[in-house]
């Protein structure tokens, strides 16, 4: 019988073991996953004891705290730290989700911290997103006009019309839906995947956008679109409580009615 294993170079390793300097009672073990591309060796899974009686109340601030005052190699994307910029999306005990608004409290024992699942790894936390921005650099998310508008020109949208983009419109683009999608991480370079299609929608749906017909044909593809079984693992993982499956069945009822 073929037996399949992952090529030795790709098993994740016990790592080190940082001990608390501070003498806390109040500490807590962050398993924390480490690959560092230049040294040529095996991922491995770092164990830190930190301190919470001098740790701010998210995850990011524990991140910082191992950074500041533990182990300065530690790698992570961040910027805004408020829920807004989607960098800081990782994989925090199994669930997809930004570490600057993810309370460690919620968290029971050891906390684990990983990548976002199936994207290739640039450095410990940070996954390499290429992919997913040319996948939405090619549905072409700014308005379509052919009218001449100068600045002062408006482009009036009604109430009724504005509304329709909730619910899409604050999509960050984090990318915790797409890397919790079964279908994206076995056929991401052809499948659009759940973010990219949630906001192909967002433009499908705005009433000043005039190529409507032109997008939805775009995504009208057996692997572009028709890949999404609607398993909800995407709806189920949005931080900002978003709903890309929806989206994709309103691309996808669209097309079975125009
Ligand atoms: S739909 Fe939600 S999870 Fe997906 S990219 Fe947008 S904000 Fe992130
Ligand atoms: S509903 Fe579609 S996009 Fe969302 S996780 Fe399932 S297959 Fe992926
Ligand atoms: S740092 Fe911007 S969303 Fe977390």
């Amino acid at each position: 019988m073929a037996q399949f294993g992952l090529p030795e170079n790709s098993k994740i390793l016990k790592g080190n073991y940082y001990e608390d300097k501070t003498g806390s009672d109040n500490l807590k073990k962050i398993n924390v996953y480490r690959w560092n591309p230049d040294d040529g060796k095996n991922p491995r899974v770092d164990t830190f004891e930190v301190d919470m009686n001098d740790c701010g109340p998210k995850v990011l601030d524990i991140l910082f705290k191992i950074k500041n005052e533990i182990d300065p190699s530690l790698t992570f994307r961040r910027s805004c730290a408020h829920g807004v910029c989607g960098s800081c999306a990782m994989n925090v005990d199994g669930v997809n989700t930004l570490s600057c608004i993810k309370s460690h409290k919620d968290i029971n024992g050891d906390i684990n911290i990983y990548p976002l699942p199936h994207l290739k790894v640039v450095k410990d936390l940070i996954g390499d997103l290429s992919n997913l921005y040319k996948q939405y650099s090619s549905i072409e998310p700014w308005l379509k006009t052919s009218k001449t508008k100068t600045e002062e020109t408006e482009i009036i949208q009604s109430q009724k019309d504005r509304s329709k983009l909730d619910g899409y419109y604050e999509c960050i683009l984090c990318a915790c839906c797409s890397t919790s999608c079964p279908s994206y991480w076995w056929n991401g370079d052809k499948y659009l995947g759940p973010a990219v299609l949630l906001q192909a929608y967002r433009w499908i749906s705005d009433s000043r956008d005039e190529e409507k017909k032109k997008r939805l044909k775009k995504v009208a593809d057996e692997l572009k679109l028709y890949r999404c079984h609607t398993i909800m693992n995407c709806t189920n993982s949005c931080p900002k409580g978003l709903n890309p499956a929806k989206a994709i069945g309103s691309i996808k009822k669209m097309l079975a009615t125009s």
